[in-house]
């Protein structure tokens, strides 16, 4: 799906007083996706974002909006969130009592459809939803807040769905998220990631969230080499 490798910032470390003018400044710096977690405090601790978020969102970009629902049960949100502007929904396997009905629907409503996996959930957990999904969500952190440290371990499991995904001649796109900077990225890139997911790396950059895009580009360009 991605040839070339994309950046989704993450909007749960945006400034959300001024939400559109910092998606749109993600944009302006190479944004391929915007990230949008949601999250219900149940699957999760935190409540962060609903339909109302991802609807502003659409208003202010033409850019895809990547939705990550870190939410219980996700079976009841998927046509309100597609009709608010969603363009990719991910699932959680851990969450969705029929996975790949989840992904089923998620296609059905016109959206791409992901499967998010935690960091402890082995590949072969997914090994049958893999022709149902169009996006396998990797965390490189336990889902819940931005900020955390990237777990390395979780590497392996992206070069083992790789292969799984190439010899079952698919064309699943591996997205990775949590911990993602210019430090980290590209032992992901050399492990088969093609969708980085970055929130304080871009929109907690000390220098900005344009220097915090170049950093994350220039990254990418020199692994893929
Ligand atoms: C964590 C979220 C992530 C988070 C990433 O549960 O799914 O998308 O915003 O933030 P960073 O890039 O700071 O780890
Ligand atoms: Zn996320």
């Amino acid at each position: 799906m991605a040839l070339q490798p994309l950046i989704a910032p993450s909007i749960l470390s945006a400034d959300f007083a001024r939400l559109g003018e910092q998606i749109a400044e993600a944009e302006q710096n190479g944004a391929a996706w915007i990230h949008i977690d949601v999250m219900d405090g149940h699957f999760v601790p935190p409540v962060t974002m609903g339909q109302v978020v991802v609807e502003a969102c659409r208003r202010a970009t033409t850019l895809p909006l990547d939705v990550h629902l870190m939410v219980e049960d996700p079976d009841k949100m998927l046509e309100s969130f597609a009709d608010a502007g969603a363009d990719h929904i991910h699932v959680h396997y851990e969450a969705s009592p029929d996975l790949n009905a989840s992904l089923a629907r998620i296609r059905e409503l016109g959206c791409k459809a992901g499967v998010a996996i935690n960091p402890a959930t082995p590949a072969s957990a997914i090994t049958d939803s893999l022709p149902h999904a169009d996006i396998v969500l990797v965390m490189s952190v336990n889902p819940g807040y931005s900020g955390q440290t990237f777990i390395s371990e979780v590497l392996p499991k992206v070069s083992e769905l790789s292969e799984m995904i190439a010899e079952a001649d698919l064309p699943t796109a591996i997205e990775i998220d949590g911990g993602i900077d210019a430090e980290t990225l590209p032992s992901a890139l050399a492990a088969g990631v093609q969708v980085f997911v970055a929130g304080s790396s871009v929109y907690s950059h000390k220098q900005g969230i344009a220097a915090g895009m170049q950093a994350l580009r220039n990254a990418a360009l020199q692994g893929a080499h």
